[in-house]
């Protein structure tokens, strides 16, 4: 038997509804937020993310798919979007589009060969924004609440947002400059990759995995020690913001994240959930003012974010978080003869055709297995096709939770399973109790309601 490569996934059953669903909650966000899709390749030329994400981070120096072509071209597979967007903006002169900011949204996989844990995978999927061609501290607070929103809409409790600044070129310098005097008399206490890299990169010493508790590490001077004026002042506006949006969050100054392109904001959101583990960060995200440039485009100021889509459903499967996924049927056809079975196939495409999710038999089995497999998709009305009724142009419906029958008319089925469906979906819902105040009397729930807490 071939296995699945370490660190991969494969989606399917329940696992896979519950991603298909978060994927829908973001892409109608998205809407609502004015984003756009985007699509670019999972692959790229190897020097699009060596000269996008930096040279000495971890990502580049030892996590990444490097492979060459039949045409003996060096290719890596994406290990994360925004580099692959920013290409995608030089490359088809987005900044020259009338509509600026370019706002734009993605959901796909990355690829890193990092070792194999809970929350951390070889291809995993992002759902992620980049907005290009702004650095209103207005849009700096606003990506900061597209995950906090979202996670929200999830029913998603248990997260903390941290934020931090590491201001602009001359900020960072001097920082840059502080770790190096500080680190430099305790060098041989760091790993070998961190001595390579106190010239180099010293703001990679702080995200090491080797040296992560190391003390002088959590000692190191703070990024907001060595803003300027202009940046301060910055970063308070962006929290001025997220205060307006009602976004409670926490100032790390350790906060750096991982990839060189950042200035100014960065964020994360963090799971607070008991038994996450150690990979509990669900989102990461922060401003990138030079990227553009430095990838042969015009000065550009960007922001964006991207979250994990497994760790998220990681966290709502821990939080116990019921999704409002669909795993029932609403009609199952059940026929014998060969004259039912054809009349079953043309039965099933009418309801479709009209909006029902109808399923059938396809294996051959009798009518007794039949109802036990209605009762396995969990189907909430049955069809049972007799000769006899289809004479008189009737069908027999039965209702699968209260066992009711019923003979109804072909011309009148639809509206038939119209209304019955309705009722029960109301049924379902106990409207009447709920406090939500998201939806008002006879209305769909949202779903994301949680009476029972709301109750107490
Ligand atoms: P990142 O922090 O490397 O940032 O990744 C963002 C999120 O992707 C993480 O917070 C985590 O949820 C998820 N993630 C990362 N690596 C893995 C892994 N190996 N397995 C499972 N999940 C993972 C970026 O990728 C930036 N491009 C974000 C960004 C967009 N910054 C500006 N714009």
């Amino acid at each position: 038997m071939i296995s699945k490569q370490k660190g991969c996934l494969d989606l399917y059953g329940t696992n896979a509804k519950k991603w298909q669903y978060v994927s829908k909650v973001f892409e109608s966000l998205m809407e609502k937020y004015n984003y756009n899709y985007i699509r670019t390749p999972i692959f790229e030329a190897s020097e699009l993310f060596h000269r996008g994400i930096g040279e000495t981070t971890d990502v580049v120096t030892k996590e990444t798919y490097d492979f060459k072509d039949r045409g003996d071209r060096d290719i890596t597979l994406r290990p994360e979007g925004t580099a692959g967007i920013v290409r995608s903006y030089i490359e088809n002169k987005m900044y020259g589009d009338a509509n600026q900011p370019v706002k734009l949204f993605y959901n796909g996989t990355m690829y890193r060969y990092e070792r194999p844990q809970a929350g951390r995978d070889r291809e995993f999927t992002q759902f992620g924004v980049e907005v290009l061609g702004s650095n209103d501290p207005l849009i700096d607070a606003e990506v900061i609440s597209i995950p906090v929103m979202f996670l929200q809409m999830l029913g998603l409790r248990g997260v903390k947002v941290k934020i931090n600044s590491l201001g602009d070129k001359e900020s960072r310098d001097n920082y840059r400059q502080a770790l190096i005097d500080y680190f430099k008399p305790h060098i041989n206490e760091l790993c070998e990759d961190c001595n390579d890299r106190l010239l180099k990169n010293p703001l990679r010493i702080l995200d090491c995995k080797v040296d992560k508790d190391n003390a002088l590490l959590k000692n190191a001077p703070k990024t907001l020690d060595y803003l300027n004026e202009e940046s301060k002042k910055r970063f308070e506006t962006v929290k001025e913001y997220l205060d307006e949006l009602e976004i409670e969050y926490e100032v790390d100054s350790r906060l750096v994240r991982g990839l060189d392109y950042y200035n100014h904001t960065v964020f994360e959101i963090e799971a607070s959930v008991e038994g996450f583990g150690s990979n509990n960060v669900l989102a990461g995200g922060g401003r990138y003012n030079s990227l553009v440039n430095q990838l042969d485009g015009p000065q550009t100021d960007c922001i964006g974010f991207a979250c994990g889509v497994g760790r998220i459903v990681q966290a709502l499967d821990l939080e116990e978080v019921k999704l409002p996924i669909i795993d029932d049927l609403e009609v199952f056809v059940m026929y014998v003869s060969d004259t039912e079975k054809k009349y079953a196939t043309s039965l099933m495409h009418y309801l479709r055709a009209n909006g029902f999710r109808v399923d059938t038999e396809y294996t051959g089995r009798g009518l007794k297995a039949q109802f036990k497999q209605a009762d396995r998709l969990k189907a909430k009305y049955l069809i049972i096709l007799n000769d006899e009724d289809l004479a008189k142009d009737e069908v027999k419906i039965k209702n699968n939770k209260t066992k009711e029958e019923e003979l109804v008319s072909v011309d009148y089925l639809l509206y038939y399973l119209d209304e019955h469906l309705s009722d029960e979906d109301l049924d379902d819902l106990d409207i009447d109790d709920c406090k939500c105040g998201h939806h008002e009397e006879n209305h769909k729930c949202c779903g994301h309601c949680h009476h029972e807490e709301e109750e107490e």
